[in-house]
Protein backbone atom coordinates (compact mmCIF):
# COMPACT_ATOMS: atom_id res chain seq x y z
CA UNK A 1 0.00 0.00 0.00
CA UNK A 2 1.04 3.81 -0.93
CA UNK A 3 2.78 5.46 1.89
CA UNK A 4 2.03 9.67 1.52
CA UNK A 5 4.13 11.78 4.00
CA UNK A 6 4.11 15.47 5.00
CA UNK A 7 7.59 16.19 6.20
CA UNK A 8 7.89 19.97 7.65
CA UNK A 9 11.50 21.61 8.75
CA UNK A 10 12.08 24.73 10.63
CA UNK A 11 15.67 24.05 12.61
CA UNK A 12 17.31 26.63 11.22
CA UNK A 13 16.27 29.65 8.84
CA UNK A 14 14.52 27.85 6.09
CA UNK A 15 10.95 27.17 6.20
CA UNK A 16 10.20 24.28 4.53
CA UNK A 17 7.24 21.46 3.57
CA UNK A 18 7.34 18.60 1.14
CA UNK A 19 5.20 15.96 -0.05
CA UNK A 20 6.28 12.35 -0.65
CA UNK A 21 4.44 9.30 -1.60
CA UNK A 22 6.51 5.94 -0.76
CA UNK A 23 10.39 7.80 -2.14
CA UNK A 24 8.94 9.36 -4.61
CA UNK A 25 8.95 13.37 -3.94
CA UNK A 26 5.70 14.89 -4.97
CA UNK A 27 6.74 18.48 -3.69
CA UNK A 28 9.12 20.27 -1.76
CA UNK A 29 8.41 24.04 -0.94
CA UNK A 30 11.63 26.10 0.04
CA UNK A 31 10.66 29.82 2.07
CA UNK A 32 14.50 31.04 2.69
CA UNK A 33 14.54 34.20 5.67
CA UNK A 34 16.34 36.72 3.68
CA UNK A 35 15.19 38.92 7.19
CA UNK A 36 19.14 37.34 8.42
CA UNK A 37 21.48 38.76 6.17
CA UNK A 38 21.40 42.52 7.54
CA UNK A 39 22.72 41.08 10.57
CA UNK A 40 25.34 38.14 8.87
CA UNK A 41 23.87 35.44 10.68
CA UNK A 42 21.11 33.94 11.59
CA UNK A 43 19.10 35.98 14.53
CA UNK A 44 17.13 32.70 16.36
CA UNK A 45 13.91 35.17 17.63
CA UNK A 46 13.50 36.61 14.56
CA UNK A 47 13.86 33.27 12.71
CA UNK A 48 10.79 31.76 14.48
CA UNK A 49 8.82 34.93 14.23
CA UNK A 50 9.63 34.02 10.26
CA UNK A 51 8.92 30.47 10.11
CA UNK A 52 5.21 31.79 11.83
CA UNK A 53 4.87 33.69 8.67
CA UNK A 54 5.90 31.22 7.35
CA UNK A 55 4.47 28.11 7.64
CA UNK A 56 1.31 27.91 6.94
CA UNK A 57 1.20 29.07 3.25
CA UNK A 58 4.17 26.96 2.54
CA UNK A 59 2.38 23.52 3.88
CA UNK A 60 -0.27 24.60 1.85
CA UNK A 61 1.53 25.13 -1.24
CA UNK A 62 3.60 21.78 -0.90
CA UNK A 63 -0.22 20.45 -0.30
CA UNK A 64 -1.41 21.87 -3.93
CA UNK A 65 1.89 21.48 -5.36
CA UNK A 66 1.58 17.64 -5.08
CA UNK A 67 -2.02 17.19 -5.57
CA UNK A 68 -2.71 15.91 -2.31
CA UNK A 69 -5.05 16.81 0.33
CA UNK A 70 -4.81 16.60 4.23
CA UNK A 71 -7.09 13.42 4.18
CA UNK A 72 -4.45 11.32 2.05
CA UNK A 73 -1.60 12.29 4.00
CA UNK A 74 -0.51 8.71 6.33
CA UNK A 75 1.48 10.64 8.85
CA UNK A 76 3.36 14.20 9.19
CA UNK A 77 7.33 13.78 9.99
CA UNK A 78 8.51 17.01 11.56
CA UNK A 79 12.21 18.06 12.70
CA UNK A 80 12.57 17.06 16.26
CA UNK A 81 16.04 18.68 16.41
CA UNK A 82 18.97 19.58 16.11
CA UNK A 83 18.54 23.00 15.56
CA UNK A 84 17.23 26.70 16.88
CA UNK A 85 14.82 26.00 19.99
CA UNK A 86 12.34 28.67 18.91
CA UNK A 87 12.71 27.56 15.19
CA UNK A 88 11.88 23.98 15.95
CA UNK A 89 8.89 24.65 18.54
CA UNK A 90 7.26 26.59 15.70
CA UNK A 91 7.34 23.43 13.08
CA UNK A 92 6.85 21.17 16.40
CA UNK A 93 3.85 23.06 17.81
CA UNK A 94 2.43 23.30 14.02
CA UNK A 95 2.73 19.62 13.27
CA UNK A 96 0.93 18.83 16.30
CA UNK A 97 -2.31 20.93 15.51
CA UNK A 98 -2.26 19.56 12.45
CA UNK A 99 -1.87 16.19 13.57
CA UNK A 100 -4.49 16.49 16.20
CA UNK A 101 -7.13 18.26 14.16
CA UNK A 102 -7.08 15.92 11.23
CA UNK A 103 -6.26 12.35 13.22
CA UNK A 104 -3.12 11.77 11.43
CA UNK A 105 -0.05 10.56 13.55
CA UNK A 106 2.99 12.42 13.57
CA UNK A 107 6.54 11.00 13.39
CA UNK A 108 9.69 13.09 14.81
CA UNK A 109 12.83 13.35 12.89
CA UNK A 110 16.48 13.97 13.43
CA UNK A 111 17.45 16.37 11.12
CA UNK A 112 20.93 15.29 11.04
CA UNK A 113 19.47 11.26 9.66
CA UNK A 114 17.25 13.76 7.29
CA UNK A 115 20.49 15.04 5.39
CA UNK A 116 21.83 11.58 4.94
CA UNK A 117 18.77 10.00 3.69
CA UNK A 118 18.49 12.22 1.44
CA UNK A 119 20.35 9.88 -0.64
CA UNK A 120 16.56 7.69 -0.90
CA UNK A 121 14.43 10.40 -2.70
CA UNK A 122 13.73 9.53 -5.98
CA UNK A 123 12.36 11.49 -7.94
CA UNK A 124 9.10 11.72 -10.13
CA UNK A 125 10.96 11.30 -13.42
CA UNK A 126 13.51 9.27 -12.66
CA UNK A 127 14.58 7.24 -9.57
CA UNK A 128 17.78 8.26 -8.09
CA UNK A 129 21.01 6.24 -7.66
CA UNK A 130 20.88 5.10 -4.06
CA UNK A 131 23.91 3.48 -1.60
CA UNK A 132 24.37 0.36 -0.47
CA UNK A 133 24.43 -0.27 3.54
CA UNK A 134 26.22 -0.21 5.22
CA UNK A 135 28.01 3.30 3.61
CA UNK A 136 30.09 5.70 4.84
CA UNK A 137 28.40 9.57 4.54
CA UNK A 138 30.14 12.91 5.28
CA UNK A 139 27.70 15.09 6.72
CA UNK A 140 29.00 18.78 6.25
CA UNK A 141 26.47 21.14 7.34
CA UNK A 142 26.26 24.90 9.03
CA UNK A 143 25.88 23.51 12.80
CA UNK A 144 28.09 19.44 12.35
CA UNK A 145 30.80 17.84 10.30
CA UNK A 146 30.55 13.95 10.97
CA UNK A 147 31.65 10.79 9.47
CA UNK A 148 28.24 8.31 9.66
CA UNK A 149 28.70 4.63 8.94
CA UNK A 150 24.73 4.29 7.95
CA UNK A 151 24.06 0.62 8.48
CA UNK A 152 20.11 1.45 7.79
CA UNK A 153 17.72 4.06 7.54
CA UNK A 154 17.16 3.74 10.67
CA UNK A 155 20.62 2.70 12.46
CA UNK A 156 23.66 5.17 11.92
CA UNK A 157 26.41 5.25 14.11
CA UNK A 158 28.95 8.57 14.49
CA UNK A 159 32.25 7.55 13.62
CA UNK A 160 34.15 10.60 13.64
CA UNK A 161 32.45 13.89 14.49
CA UNK A 162 34.51 17.75 14.96
CA UNK A 163 35.59 18.53 18.22
CA UNK A 164 34.85 22.48 17.99
CA UNK A 165 33.90 24.21 14.82
CA UNK A 166 31.60 22.39 11.56
CA UNK A 167 33.22 22.88 8.27
CA UNK A 168 30.32 25.34 7.25
CA UNK A 169 31.29 27.31 10.09
CA UNK A 170 34.89 27.60 9.07
CA UNK A 171 32.94 28.76 5.86
CA UNK A 172 30.69 30.84 7.15
CA UNK A 173 33.53 32.90 9.56
CA UNK A 174 36.01 33.39 7.37
CA UNK A 175 33.51 34.81 5.01
CA UNK A 176 32.69 37.53 7.39
CA UNK A 177 35.66 38.30 8.49
CA UNK A 178 36.13 39.17 4.86
CA UNK A 179 33.35 41.06 4.33
CA UNK A 180 31.13 38.86 2.26
CA UNK A 181 27.54 38.67 2.93
CA UNK A 182 25.56 35.57 5.02
CA UNK A 183 25.82 33.04 4.33
CA UNK A 184 29.08 32.42 3.25
CA UNK A 185 29.85 29.10 2.04
CA UNK A 186 28.00 29.80 -1.38
CA UNK A 187 30.06 33.00 -2.01
CA UNK A 188 33.03 31.64 -0.93
CA UNK A 189 32.65 28.60 -3.49
CA UNK A 190 31.68 31.12 -6.01
CA UNK A 191 35.05 33.54 -5.62
CA UNK A 192 36.93 30.44 -5.33
CA UNK A 193 36.84 29.72 -8.98
CA UNK A 194 38.76 32.81 -10.35
CA UNK A 195 41.14 32.18 -7.44
CA UNK A 196 44.49 30.48 -6.87
CA UNK A 197 44.42 28.09 -4.46
CA UNK A 198 47.99 27.49 -3.59
CA UNK A 199 48.54 31.34 -2.88
CA UNK A 200 47.96 30.87 0.94
CA UNK A 201 48.57 28.28 3.30
CA UNK A 202 47.00 27.86 6.44
CA UNK A 203 46.95 25.61 9.31
CA UNK A 204 45.84 22.37 9.22
CA UNK A 205 44.60 20.53 12.52
CA UNK A 206 46.48 17.24 13.96
CA UNK A 207 43.32 15.71 15.78
CA UNK A 208 43.56 12.67 18.19
CA UNK A 209 40.80 10.69 17.03
CA UNK A 210 41.11 9.03 13.82
CA UNK A 211 38.33 10.56 12.27
CA UNK A 212 37.22 13.30 14.19
CA UNK A 213 37.71 16.80 12.63
CA UNK A 214 39.06 20.85 14.10
CA UNK A 215 38.18 23.46 12.34
CA UNK A 216 38.39 26.61 14.94
CA UNK A 217 42.50 26.23 14.42
CA UNK A 218 41.83 27.22 11.04
CA UNK A 219 39.53 30.08 11.54
CA UNK A 220 42.27 31.31 13.46
CA UNK A 221 45.25 30.83 11.40
CA UNK A 222 42.95 32.89 8.61
CA UNK A 223 42.55 35.58 11.22
CA UNK A 224 45.80 36.10 12.13
CA UNK A 225 46.85 36.08 8.10
CA UNK A 226 44.41 38.50 7.05
CA UNK A 227 45.10 40.77 10.21
CA UNK A 228 48.82 40.46 9.34
CA UNK A 229 48.38 41.40 5.71
CA UNK A 230 45.91 44.37 6.24
CA UNK A 231 48.39 46.26 8.86
CA UNK A 232 50.39 46.03 5.68
CA UNK A 233 48.01 47.14 3.19
CA UNK A 234 44.56 48.24 4.27
CA UNK A 235 43.38 46.84 0.38
CA UNK A 236 44.72 43.63 0.99
CA UNK A 237 41.41 41.36 1.21
CA UNK A 238 39.98 43.23 -1.49
CA UNK A 239 42.83 42.95 -3.71
CA UNK A 240 43.40 39.02 -2.92
CA UNK A 241 39.99 37.63 -2.57
CA UNK A 242 39.54 35.37 -5.01
CA UNK A 243 42.88 33.84 -3.97
CA UNK A 244 42.36 33.64 -0.25
CA UNK A 245 38.72 31.94 -0.77
CA UNK A 246 39.99 29.66 -3.10
CA UNK A 247 42.89 28.42 -0.59
CA UNK A 248 40.51 28.56 2.36
CA UNK A 249 38.14 26.14 0.62
CA UNK A 250 40.80 24.20 -0.77
CA UNK A 251 42.22 23.38 3.28
CA UNK A 252 38.84 23.15 4.43
CA UNK A 253 38.40 20.42 1.42
CA UNK A 254 41.81 18.52 2.35
CA UNK A 255 40.94 18.46 6.17
CA UNK A 256 37.55 16.79 5.24
CA UNK A 257 38.93 14.28 2.69
CA UNK A 258 41.65 12.93 4.72
CA UNK A 259 40.04 11.49 7.70
CA UNK A 260 37.20 10.19 5.33
CA UNK A 261 39.84 8.18 3.26
CA UNK A 262 41.24 6.91 6.56
CA UNK A 263 37.52 5.92 7.54
CA UNK A 264 36.87 4.06 4.24
CA UNK A 265 40.08 2.45 4.37
CA UNK A 266 39.89 1.58 8.27
CA UNK A 267 35.86 -0.17 7.42
CA UNK A 268 36.94 -1.57 4.22
CA UNK A 269 33.65 0.35 2.98
CA UNK A 270 33.49 2.23 -0.58
CA UNK A 271 29.57 3.51 -0.96
CA UNK A 272 30.75 7.23 -0.15
CA UNK A 273 27.69 9.86 0.34
CA UNK A 274 28.18 13.38 1.21
CA UNK A 275 25.60 15.09 2.57
CA UNK A 276 24.66 18.34 4.53
CA UNK A 277 24.92 22.38 3.04
CA UNK A 278 28.57 21.82 2.83
CA UNK A 279 27.92 19.21 0.24
CA UNK A 280 26.79 21.81 -1.95
CA UNK A 281 30.68 23.21 -2.71
CA UNK A 282 31.58 23.03 -6.26
CA UNK A 283 35.23 22.29 -4.85
CA UNK A 284 34.18 19.61 -2.63
CA UNK A 285 31.42 17.87 -4.95
CA UNK A 286 34.36 17.34 -7.47
CA UNK A 287 37.40 16.03 -4.93
CA UNK A 288 34.44 13.41 -3.47
CA UNK A 289 34.26 12.17 -7.31
CA UNK A 290 38.07 12.71 -8.19
CA UNK A 291 38.84 10.79 -5.31
CA UNK A 292 36.11 8.11 -5.58
CA UNK A 293 37.75 7.43 -9.14
CA UNK A 294 41.05 7.05 -8.16
CA UNK A 295 40.59 4.89 -5.34
CA UNK A 296 37.60 2.59 -6.61
CA UNK A 297 34.51 4.16 -4.47
CA UNK A 298 30.63 4.66 -5.79
CA UNK A 299 30.20 8.07 -4.75
CA UNK A 300 26.80 9.71 -3.95
CA UNK A 301 26.59 13.55 -4.57
CA UNK A 302 23.03 14.79 -4.04
CA UNK A 303 21.50 16.99 -6.68
CA UNK A 304 22.04 20.88 -5.21
CA UNK A 305 18.65 20.84 -3.89
CA UNK A 306 18.85 18.63 -0.98
CA UNK A 307 22.08 19.86 0.49
CA UNK A 308 20.48 22.52 2.27
CA UNK A 309 17.80 21.94 4.33
CA UNK A 310 14.72 21.09 2.53
CA UNK A 311 11.65 19.16 3.99
CA UNK A 312 11.80 16.29 1.59
CA UNK A 313 14.65 14.79 3.66
CA UNK A 314 12.50 14.94 6.40
CA UNK A 315 9.84 13.36 4.55
CA UNK A 316 12.16 10.36 3.68
CA UNK A 317 13.33 9.74 7.20
CA UNK A 318 9.71 10.53 8.54
CA UNK A 319 8.92 7.47 5.81
CA UNK A 320 11.01 4.69 7.16
CA UNK A 321 10.16 5.39 10.52
CA UNK A 322 6.53 5.69 9.57
CA UNK A 323 7.06 1.85 7.96
CA UNK A 324 8.49 0.40 11.39
CA UNK A 325 5.42 1.90 12.99
CA UNK A 326 7.71 4.42 15.01
CA UNK A 327 5.72 7.31 15.56
CA UNK A 328 5.43 10.15 18.16
CA UNK A 329 3.60 11.03 20.62
CA UNK A 330 1.62 14.16 21.43
CA UNK A 331 3.69 15.12 24.13
CA UNK A 332 7.05 15.40 21.87
CA UNK A 333 8.99 18.39 22.65
CA UNK A 334 11.92 19.78 20.31
CA UNK A 335 15.60 19.30 21.48
CA UNK A 336 18.23 21.96 20.25
CA UNK A 337 21.10 19.52 21.00
CA UNK A 338 21.83 16.65 19.16
CA UNK A 339 23.09 14.20 22.14
CA UNK A 340 19.18 15.17 23.58
CA UNK A 341 18.29 12.83 20.65
CA UNK A 342 20.47 9.74 20.11
O1 LIG B 1 22.63 21.92 6.07
P1 LIG B 1 22.48 23.38 6.09
O2 LIG B 1 21.59 24.03 5.08
O3 LIG B 1 21.99 23.87 7.49
C1 LIG B 1 22.38 23.26 8.67
O4 LIG B 1 21.80 22.19 9.00
O5 LIG B 1 23.34 23.80 9.29
O6 LIG B 1 23.95 23.99 5.97
C2 LIG B 1 24.18 25.36 5.94
C3 LIG B 1 25.68 25.56 5.72
C4 LIG B 1 26.14 27.02 5.87
O7 LIG B 1 27.27 27.05 6.69
C5 LIG B 1 26.49 27.42 4.43
O8 LIG B 1 27.51 28.39 4.35
C6 LIG B 1 26.96 26.10 3.88
O9 LIG B 1 26.04 25.16 4.39
N1 LIG B 1 26.93 26.08 2.41
C7 LIG B 1 28.06 26.00 1.66
C8 LIG B 1 27.63 26.07 0.30
N2 LIG B 1 26.27 26.15 0.28
C9 LIG B 1 25.87 26.16 1.59
N3 LIG B 1 29.35 25.91 2.00
C10 LIG B 1 30.25 25.85 1.01
N4 LIG B 1 29.94 25.92 -0.29
C11 LIG B 1 28.66 26.02 -0.70
N5 LIG B 1 28.35 26.06 -2.00
ZN1 LIG C 1 20.80 21.09 7.83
Amino acid sequence: MDITILGIESSCDDTSAAVIRNTTMLSNVIASQAVHITYGGVIPELASRAHQQNIIPVVDTALKNAGVTVDKIDAIAFTRGPGLLGSLLVGTSFTKGLAIANNIPMVEVNHLQGHILSHFIDLPDRDMPHPSFPFLCLLVSGGHTQIVKVNSPLEMEIIGSTIDDAAGEAFDKCAKVMGLPYPGGPVIDRLAKEGDASAFKFAKPHVKGEFDYSFSGLKTSFLYTLRDKVAEDPDFVEKNKANLCASLQKTIIDILLDKLIKATKALGIKDVAIAGGVSANSGLREAVAETGRRRGWRTFIPELKFTTDNAAMIAIAGYYRYQQGILSGLDVSPVARLEEIL
